[in-house]
């Protein structure tokens, strides 16, 4: 599986660390940042979420200090389902009942640790389908 990747400066370190950590279980396409200094989150989101809009890949990960704003972002986008996921629960459910393409992950306010089982939980976990995907259906405005 190919996971597009994407954070802020606040986010950097998470992200290396993440493709680092899943070097063999997935392919990675880093989209940036590329280092500590100070960026705006949106310039990150757009270009990795309108990849998941658009169709050209399924899956993806937006990092920042809160996950709040790279995740508002990417949900402007059509198509795109981006859930802010601080444990595993929640990574589970954001698969299993919202079918979530985007997992976002508030780097100032997870672990190292953690965020490795969240990412672990969201890609391993099936969308349920059911009642959830009518619900799902009627996300999109437009
Ligand atoms: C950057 O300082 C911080 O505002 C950003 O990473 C994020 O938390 C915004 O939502």
């Amino acid at each position: 599986m190919k996971i597009i990747i994407a954070s802020d400066h606040a986010g950097y370190e998470l992200k290396e660390s993440i493709i680092r950590h899943f070097a063999n279980e997935f392919e990675w396409e880093n989209m940036g940042t590329y280092s500590s200094e100070s960026v705006d989150y949106p310039d990150f989101a757009h270009p990795l979420a309108e990849k998941i809009s658009n169709g050209e890949n399924k899956y993806g990960i937006l990092i920042c200090g809160t996950g709040n704003g790279i995740g508002m972002t990417a949900n402007k986008h059509a198509n795109v389902r981006a859930a802010l996921c601080w444990n595993v629960d929640i990574a589970a459910l954001a698969r299993q009942h919202n079918d979530a393409n985007i997992l976002v992950l508030p780097a100032r306010f997870i672990t190292e640790e953690d965020a490795f089982k969240v990412v672990e939980t969201f890609f391993s976990t099936e969308f349920e389908g059911g009642r959830h995907q009518r619900r799902v259906e009627k996300i999109n405005i437009h």
